[in-house]
């Protein structure tokens, strides 16, 4: 795997906030198809690692690099356009808007022909056909009505609609922030299948997860993430969950060689 060149790779990236140091010159590897998880106790900079890699948060210092080429976004929608589809794990889905209006948010489809391409109509329904499609192939919502407000839907519905759209809509890189913190046992299970169907689909994801018999299940390798920067790269094959744990916390130190 590491004779592949990373689909989105990071070097020396540092991020502070005043006086605490979120990301303290971190590296980070995803390779092709892959799914990666990146675990680590809270603060440890996970959100912030994938928030500078998505074009959240612009780093103090390091490169970043998509298929070996240096890239820098300014925003999300900079690393979107990219192929990189990042679910936060403070959502980022608009409560007043209805689902399929919140999964194409940014990238409505217009009616074909002159009303869409000269008018700039929407064409609602095809979002409805395909909003109602993902999610019911998903099975997180049972759809009465697809036009329900987001803000009706449950911490766990909503999670769903944020993950769906990610997945419908990364064409190079996945990453979900904690994406089954807010879920139950059944929605857990249908967003971990999604996740191998992404992979399936040739795509890479990055998992943040506090879940250990989540990541073990579903990631080929685990980024373990301690102060501000990779303390290990870890596979669920040569490392069970207590080693996990035991570099995560400190207890133990890795001589690490990216796994
Ligand atoms: N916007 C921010 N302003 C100030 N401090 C922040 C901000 N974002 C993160 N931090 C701090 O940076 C550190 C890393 O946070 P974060 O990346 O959210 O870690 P994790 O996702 O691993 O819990 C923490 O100490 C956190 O309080
Ligand atoms: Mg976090």
């Amino acid at each position: 795997m590491s004779n592949a060149t990373p689909v989105l790779s990071a070097k020396g990236l540092v991020k502070r906030f005043g006086r605490v140091t979120a990301l303290d010159e971190t590296d980070f590897e995803l390779y092709p198809g892959e799914v990666l998880a990146v675990i680590g106790d809270n603060g440890a900079g996970k959100s912030s690692l994938i928030k500078a890699l998505s074009g959240a948060l612009t780093p103090d210092a390091g490169e970043i690099r998509m298929n070996g080429e240096p890239v820098s976004f300014s925003s999300p929608m900079q690393a979107r356009e990219a192929g990189i589809e990042t679910v936060y794990q403070t959502l980022a889905v608009s409560p007043a808007l209805g689902i399929s209006d919140n999964l194409f948010l940014g990238r409505e489809l217009r009616k074909p022909g002159i009303l869409g391409s000269v008018f700039r109509m929407l064409d609602k329904a095809e979002m409805r056909r395909q909003a109602t499609q993902q999610l019911s192939d998903l099975g997180l919502l049972t759809i009465q009505n697809i036009n329900q407000a987001v803000e009706t839907l449950s911490g766990g519905q909503r999670q769903g609609v944020a993950v769906a759209r990610s997945a419908a809509f990364g064409s190079k890189v996945v990453i979900l922030d904690e994406p089954t913190a807010a879920l139950g046992v059944k929605e857990s299970r249908r967003v971990l299948n999604l996740i191998k169907d992404v992979r399936d689909r040739g795509l890479p994801v990055v998992l943040i997860s506090h879940n250990m018999p989540h990541v073990f299940e579903v990631a080929d390798r685990i980024h373990v993430h301690r102060l501000g920067k990779r303390a290990a790269v870890i596979r669920p094959d040569t490392h069970t969950m207590s080693d996990a744990v035991a570099i995560m916390t400190g207890a133990v130190e890795v001589e690490s060689d990216a796994a």
